[in-house]
């Protein structure tokens, strides 16, 4: 991918796996690496912790049976299709969701702040919102609050109630998170995956920014999708809120404070 910022960037070796059975390292591109707290060991150990293998196996399971409940019609704010005539976007679970090896690098990020209060922009049909929910009740008082503009979202927050009954998926636009927040609520992790475009990511962004806290992060997807979500993410690390900032395959924009 194009060089994000105009820092200077440097890719860790990607060591093929040593069996048929090790899971692939995501490769890492470290783009800003200014914190006392943060560094590259200790990234590559949060990535790499393992997960309870029962968590991973209800979500696998959920992945499967969201296939019968398929296709949805995407948001019409979301579908370009909507008004021009042309047949409306199905979409499937499947097409929507991350896979489990970036789902287990939210966990472990979120897990790693010992994340309280968690934020999600887009949960789609819930797949990446169960590993956050699952890092959610790991903590006591803990929920993921996510936002999904689609009717789907009710299948997300079957999807959530799987692993946390606690965590809630609103359906709504993202913007009115706020008005779901106690005032002097601190966020710990947020992740934004809705349109992969510059200004709607930057909308999201900045609206975060009063409401993160010291020791916080902010994963944004999916950098690989446009040139405008990979020029949003270079416009987030010029506001210089974050002192530890990478990319996890090209993909996940990791921007962490502390
Ligand atoms: C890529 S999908 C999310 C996938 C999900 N995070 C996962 O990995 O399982 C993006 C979702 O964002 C939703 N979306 C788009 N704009 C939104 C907004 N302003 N607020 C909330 N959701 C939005 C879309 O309806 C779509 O379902």
């Amino acid at each position: 991918m194009d060089h994000p910022t105009g820092e200077r960037e440097q890719t860790e070796e990607c060591n093929p796996p040593k069996s048929a059975l090790d899971s692939p390292r995501l490769p890492v591109t470290y783009l800003r690496e200014k914190s006392s707290t943060w560094d590259r060991v200790r990234f590559r150990e949060v990535l790499e912790a393992p997960i309870d293998p029962a968590t991973l196996g209800e979500i696998a399971h959920r992945r499967v049976a969201l296939r019968n409940f398929a296709p949805w019609r995407l948001h019409e704010a979301y579908d370009d299709n909507a008004h021009s005539g042309h047949p409306p976007i199905a979409v499937t679970s499947d097409i929507v969701s991350i896979s489990p090896a970036y789902g287990s690098v939210l966990y472990n990020l979120a897990r790693s702040v010992n994340a309280k209060l968690i934020l999600e922009d887009g949960a789609g049909f819930g797949i990446s919102s169960m590993y956050l929910a699952a890092a959610a009740r790991e903590e006591q008082g803990g929920i993921l609050l996510s936002f999904e503009i689609s009717k789907y979202s009710q299948l997300a927050q079957a999807s959530v109630n799987l692993v946390d009954p606690g965590s809630r998926v609103v359906q709504d636009d993202f913007a009115c998170f706020p008005s779901h927040l106690a005032g002097t609520a601190q966020v710990d992790f947020a992740f934004v995956d809705a349109m992969h475009e510059k200004d709607s990511m930057l909308r999201s962004f900045k609206s975060l920014s009063g409401w993160m806290g010291a020791q916080s992060i902010i994963v944004v997807d999916d950098l690989s999708y446009s040139e405008s979500a990979r020029d949003g993410f270079k416009a987030m690390m010029r506001m210089e809120q974050h002192n530890f900032v990478c990319i996890v395959n090209q993909r996940f924009g990791v921007l962490i404070r502390g």
